[in-house]
């Protein structure tokens, strides 16, 4: 063990914290303390990302009028993907999706805009700023869990109309629409997993030696 690591009690925190984070899509009354939310806030803005680009944005929607029409979008988007699931449609009509209008809090995660002069690390990979929001979304999830407090990641929207109801500019991108708040419990598994509506693989699956496809 290196001289490094934390405690046993602080690793165990830590992993308790990956194995039971979950997408919670039901919530209940209650609000998100002013400190807490910048905690979680903070826990995010430390996240890694390419070339130090820090490309998240962060858009808090206290406007009950303006989460009514971004859940109307989501409720849109679904309709949508329903259609395009074609035979699987019903099943996915039954899944709970999202629980933007019952969550405590609703924040829109989004790539600033002017993003196309951060070179290092994107050249070839231009999607590395997606993938640095998303480990600032992570850092979040995380501490959430920790705090006891659930959160939901909806990607059910059309893009530009969430750019357009939120005012970004041009080249700006919302990625997320977090939904965070008091829970009754945490769901024990993935709810997709207890819903029957997907399976989780086991890592041994996707862990390969020097060849792709190879154990
Ligand atoms: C990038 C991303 C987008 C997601 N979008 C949605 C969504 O729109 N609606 C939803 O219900 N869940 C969404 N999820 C949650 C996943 O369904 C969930 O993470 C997965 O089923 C595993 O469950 P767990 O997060 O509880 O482990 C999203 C998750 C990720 C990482």
């Amino acid at each position: 063990m290196s001289e490094l690591a934390f405690t046993d009690a602080e690793r165990a925190a830590v992993y308790r914290a990956i194995g039971e984070r979950r997408d919670m899509r039901h919530f209940v009354k209650g609000e998100v303390a002013p400190e807490l939310l910048g905690r979680l806030l903070g826990a995010a803005h430390q996240a890694p990302s390419v070339g130090l680009m820090q490309p998240w944005r962060f858009i808090r929607i206290t406007d009950v009028n303006l989460r009514g029409r971004i859940q109307a979008l989501v409720e849109a988007e679904r309709l949508r993907t329903a259609h395009a699931l074609g035979e699987r449609s019903d099943d996915f009509m039954k899944l709970k999706v999202e629980g933007i209008n019952d969550c405590a809090e609703v924040l829109v995660a989004a790539l600033m805009d002017d993003r196309e002069k951060h070179i290092f690390g994107r050249r070839t990979l231009p999607e590395m700023d997606l993938a640095s929001l998303s480990c600032a979304i992570q850092n979040l999830w995380l501490a959430a869990r920790a705090e006891g407090l659930g959160m939901g990641w909806v990607s059910l929207f059309e893009p530009q109309a969430l750019a357009d109801l939120l005012g970004m500019p041009a080249g700006a991108k919302p990625l997320a629409i977090l939904c965070l708040g008091p829970v009754e419990a945490f769901y024990p598994a993935p709810m997709l997993a207890l819903e029957g509506w997907a399976s989780e693989r086991p890592l041994s699956d996707m862990l390969f030696e020097n060849q792709w496809g190879e154990s």
